[in-house]
């Protein structure tokens, strides 16, 4: 029996979703037996004093979640659902607090960030135009799942590029197209045996130490020298992917000498098992020098994998980072991504493409290396003057951020409490380290200074800030 409570006046439910909740209700308390014929139509209409059409909306509407089942020309009956194990009436639990996100508006911080792009200065209005275009000429792209790799032409464009920039040899059908240098490295490793040993830079880009750690490979981290990272620990090591910074090691700066990419190279030359993932995270950005030409571009023997970002250059909300694979990874990689729907946003690689055609990237570049030299030089200036012979600041004229070593006799965890109170953002050698060697070392401490975001203006108020942190 159907026992309903319909109310033709309530604002929230229209009649039909009344009759729909109340049969489903009666269905699932078992109130209605499996089965059992339910009223027709217009017998419940009458019943209940409302139209024909509301009752064949609810019916409708179980049929299509499969509380009720209808035979032709007989009716509708009820399906035989199983019962839901436990107190259905019982609230599922709250989300324990540990589980909760923290929303604290950084009212009042400033930021030595070495994570971010000065968003100030980024031409939306240029960019909204090269929008428009991609709108215009790419409607039949952007109504599709695109290439697993990336639009072919937006490949091209990068090929062309970094060909230019950063003297990469590739052809656009090596080029992956990913939303992040993460997500790229996860496919990569994709393609390696679960035997696959790899060696990072120590200290390094943990982000990807955690990842390669995560995914369970056999991941050691190897000291650096002052040519970068330590060419005989790897030799010891005998890693058969290495990870490398070497335009701009991250976090410590040092740009790998010739002498130190050619013992690089060639150790990687020794066998089809070594590959060297090149991470040029920020190479654009260099003051007073040209560019450096990357490890890939000296490579005769196909063992390196270079991957490349927008986010130093554009923004890192923008998400789109590319690797570039040599052929005998490719051709693995097809075999693996065949079926692989490309994660990255069309729009925006199209929009990446007309802005890098019409000129606009290479200008923004201009402007935003001019930029970030006024802000680097300020800052060191400002350091200097405030903490004299207590501060060796690693001055490498690259990138967006720089590395300092500190006297004082705190650790880094209150280092860290303090700059919390302070409201000053501050990243310190610690969460670099790959080993634990920095913790506690009490000898003064190694930050690392990301000029991007802050104004010029606040340097003074941050390096202030800084003072009583450390002092
Ligand atoms: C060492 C290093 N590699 C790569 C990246 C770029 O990562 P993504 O392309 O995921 O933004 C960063 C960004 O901060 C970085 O510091």
């Amino acid at each position: 029996m159907i026992f309903l409570q319909i109310d033709k006046t309530s604002q929230g439910k229209y009649i039909y979703q009344q009759i729909y909740a109340g049969i489903k209700e009666s269905i699932l308390q078992g109130k209605i037996e499996v089965d059992e014929k339910l009223p027709s139509k217009r017998v419940l209409a009458d019943r209940f004093q409302v139209s024909i059409n509301s009752v064949s909306n609810a019916y409708g509407q179980l049929l299509a979640e499969g509380y009720i089942y209808t035979i032709e020309r007989k009716g509708y009956f009820v399906e035989n659902i199983n019962q839901f194990i436990g107190q259905q009436e019982k609230a599922p639990p709250d989300l324990p607090n540990d589980l909760r996100e923290k929303h604290s508006i950084k009212e009042g911080w400033l930021s030595l960030s070495h994570m971010t792009a000065d968003i100030s200065k980024f031409p939306f209005k240029k960019w909204l135009k090269c929008q428009n275009e991609a709108i215009k000429n790419h409607q039949e792209e952007l109504s599709e799942i695109t290439h697993p790799q990336g639009p072919y032409l937006v490949r091209e464009t990068i090929s062309r590029m970094i060909a230019l920039t950063r003297g990469v040899r590739c052809e656009p059908e090596q080029i992956i197209i990913g939303g992040g240098t993460q997500p790229l490295i996860r496919q990569l490793m994709t393609l390696q045996k679960e035997s696959t040993k790899v060696g990072v830079e120590n200290p390094g880009y943990s982000r990807i130490y955690s990842l390669l750690q995560s995914m369970k490979f056999n991941v050691s981290p190897i000291n650096l020298d002052k040519k970068g990272i330590d060419i005989n620990e790897v030799e010891v090591g005998d890693p058969n992917i290495l990870f490398i910074t070497p335009s701009h090691q991250f976090p410590t700066g040092i740009i790998m000498p010739i002498s130190r990419r050619i013992e690089l190279l060639n150790w990687a030359a020794l066998s089809n098992e070594r590959y060297i993932v090149e991470d040029d995270y920020d190479s654009e950005f260099k003051y007073g020098t040209d560019n450096i030409p990357s490890l890939q571009s000296l490579d005769r023997n196909q063992r390196v994998v270079y991957t490349g970002t927008f986010s130093k250059t554009l923004l890192p909300s923008l998400r789109i980072s590319y690797m570039v694979l040599p052929p005998e990874l490719l051709r693995t990689y097809r075999h693996q991504y065949s079926n692989y729907i490309h994660g990255s946003n069309s729009l925006s690689l199209f929009t990446l493409h007309y802005f890098i055609e019409s000129g606009e990237y290479e200008r923004h570049i201009k402007r935003m290396n001019l930029h970030y030299e006024t802000k680097r030089k300020l800052l060191m200036k400002q350091l200097q003057e405030t903490f004299k012979d207590d501060i060796d600041i690693k001055d490498v004229p690259a990138g967006l951020h720089f590395f300092a070593h500190l006297k004082t006799n705190r650790g880094y965890e209150e280092i860290h409490e303090r700059a919390e109170k302070e409201k000053l953002e501050l990243y310190s050698i610690e969460r670099f380290t790959l080993n634990n060697k920095y913790k506690g070392a009490g000898n003064g401490i190694s930050l690392v200074l990301g000029f991007a975001t802050i104004k010029v203006e606040d340097i003074p108020e941050a390096v202030g800030r800084l003072r009583r942190i450390i002092k």
